[in-house]
């Protein structure tokens, strides 16, 4: 039987992606598309059930994303959300204009009749409301359900079909009762089943990833990262030897990190992988060069040439793989759209156009977390799957200015000790991402009875939850202590530890 396919029309709110998650974590497979999808577009997807995300935008201003009026005529059960409630009650006949009292924040809700959508949901509730545009009058067919003290409509739902309408998000975690709306639309409503995990995902993905390849080959770039080497594990999954790796090595990973990625994928799963050991290249080109920027391009534009050198000696190969997570896509599509470049990051893109090749991103609908478990379902172990992020230019953003071998060495030291100590106190997993940055500073200090002048390193740990946005982790003063004894003791050339306690913004996680 396939498996039931929730599709949620996304338009522009920052909560989509949210929604998506909450439904799969409800063990429902789902999927974005653009809100303005055509209804042919929608109908070949086969979905079981549409929800409407909220926007930003006003649907009676000219420029809002409407979405296919044919898709009411669908009949299939639906859920608009915020923008999604008022949109369709514009397209079906009610009012929409902007709200007396925008809300934002949390509202109380007063239910006005019984509907299915809040089986199990208490008369008044609480739920986050984010919105200064309100319904003035429902359509024909449809019934009041809830309201709020500044909001007449609050909650709807249609006399005979099977659509609700929410003004407030179900899918943050300030609605204490949305998992149980979510939950009553799926299972209630749209009468779906749960039971969607991992493994029906690999399985998906294989055969997705037959139909777009055929008898094709895939060239993948690895980096030593999460997101490439699940990719990776899952490609071979589906077209065994016909997936190509290429690592690599630019001399900038962390420790042991070319090593392990060639033992648990090259000789442990048997993944045709080439790693080129590019190290003196990349190195000469850095040499002397400190401005962050000139190095994320010099090093970007080496990958480049390298990484096209190796693709040219394979022979034939028309797809490139890439481990393109959710966020990436957002924050890609969002750049495009006149945001300012803080860094430029350039792992996303850059290759195809110049190689020609057509793009599989098996993992493009995923958010990290559920990248980590796709992982285990393949049997990743542990410390390659709960691996932090870490920057395409890796260590040559971490030593800051310009580059040397024996700098490089010591702050891979330095990194694998930190890493060590936070696995040890069990930190590791607890933050997004912490890693060592060595500056271009000396002091002075005293080992055994003698003065030394050596240079300073940095320690950060961050929390976030995308890393657009960040806090330092609060670390325990004692994991502090150790790591820092322990680095000014062993790794030459460093005789002072400093913790960073900044957040993002003003800052960036990475200190180029
Ligand atoms: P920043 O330093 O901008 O980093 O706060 C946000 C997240 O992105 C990672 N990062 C990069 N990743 N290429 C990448 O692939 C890059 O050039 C790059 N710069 C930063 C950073 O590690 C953090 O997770």
């Amino acid at each position: 039987m396939p498996r039931p396919l929730v599709l949620i029309l996304d338009f522009g709110s920052q909560y989509t992606q949210l929604i998506a998650r909450r439904v799969r974590e409800l063990g429902v497979y789902s999927e974005i598309i653009p809100g303005t999808a055509k209804l042919a577009e929608i109908k070949a997807r086969k979905p079981d059930a549409l929800i409407l995300s909220g926007s930003p935008a006003s649907g009676y201003r000219a420029a809002a994303p409407l979405p296919d009026a044919g898709i009411y005529a669908l009949g299939k059960p639906m859920l608009g959300i915020c923008y999604g409630f008022q949109v369709t009650q514009q397209l079906m006949g009610g009012e929409v204009s902007k709200a007396k009292h925008a809300e934002y924040g949390v509202a109380t809700f007063v239910q006005d009749g019984k509907s299915p959508l809040f089986k199990g949901v208490p008369k008044r509730f609480k739920a986050w409301m984010s919105h200064g545009d309100e319904v003035k009058a429902l359509g024909p067919g449809w019934l009041r359900v809830a309201h709020t003290t500044n909001c007449a409509f609050a909650a709807a739902r249609h006399r005979t079909l099977p659509f609700h309408l929410i003004q407030f998000h179900p899918e943050v975690v300030h609605s204490p009762w949305g998992k149980q709306v979510l939950s009553n639309f799926l299972f209630g409503i749209a009468g779906l089943k749960d039971g969607w995990t991992m493994q029906h995902f690999v399985r998906d993905a294989i055969r997705e990833i037959r139909a777009q390849v055929g008898d094709g080959h895939v060239l993948c770039g690895l980096s030593g990262g999460v997101d490439s080497t699940v990719a990776a594990t899952l490609l071979h999954r589906a077209i065994g030897d016909r997936l190509v790796c290429v690592l690599v090595d630019h001399g900038l990973m962390r420790l042991n990190e070319a090593d392990e990625v060639r033992r648990e994928l090259g000789e442990k799963r048997g993944l045709n992988l080439r790693v080129v050991d590019a190290r003196k290249r990349f190195l000469s080109e850095l040499a002397g060069v400190s401005d962050p920027e000139r190095k994320r391009k010099i090093i970007g534009k080496e990958f480049i040439t390298v990484f096209d050198r190796e693709a040219r000696k394979i022979g034939s190969v028309e797809f490139l793989a890439q481990g393109t997570l959710y966020p990436d896509v957002i924050e890609s599509a969002s750049a495009g759209h006149g945001a300012q470049v803080i860094k430029s990051h350039h792992n996303v893109g850059g290759l195809p156009a110049r190689m020609k090749l057509k793009l599989v991103e098996p993992l493009k609908w995923l958010f990290k977390d559920e990248v980590r478990e796709l992982g285990r379902a393949l049997g990743l172990p542990e410390h390659l799957v709960d691996r932090h992020p870490f920057p395409g230019p890796g260590l040559a953003v971490r030593v800051l200015g310009a580059i040397t071998e024996p700098d490089l060495d010591a702050l891979r030291q330095a990194d694998a000790i930190f890493l060590e100590e936070l696995r040890r106190a069990k930190w590791y997993g607890r933050t997004w991402q912490a890693f060592a940055v060595l500056l271009p500073v000396r002091t002075v200090g005293v080992k055994g009875d003698e003065r030394s002048y050596e240079k300073v390193l940095a320690l950060r740990a961050v929390d976030s939850v995308d890393g657009m946005t960040a806090d330092w982790t609060r670390l325990p003063h004692s994991l502090l202590a150790r790591a820092a004894s322990r680095i000014a003791n062993e790794v030459r050339g460093v005789n002072r530890v400093v913790f960073d306690i900044t957040s993002k913004p003003p800052s960036t996680i990475e200190w180029e």
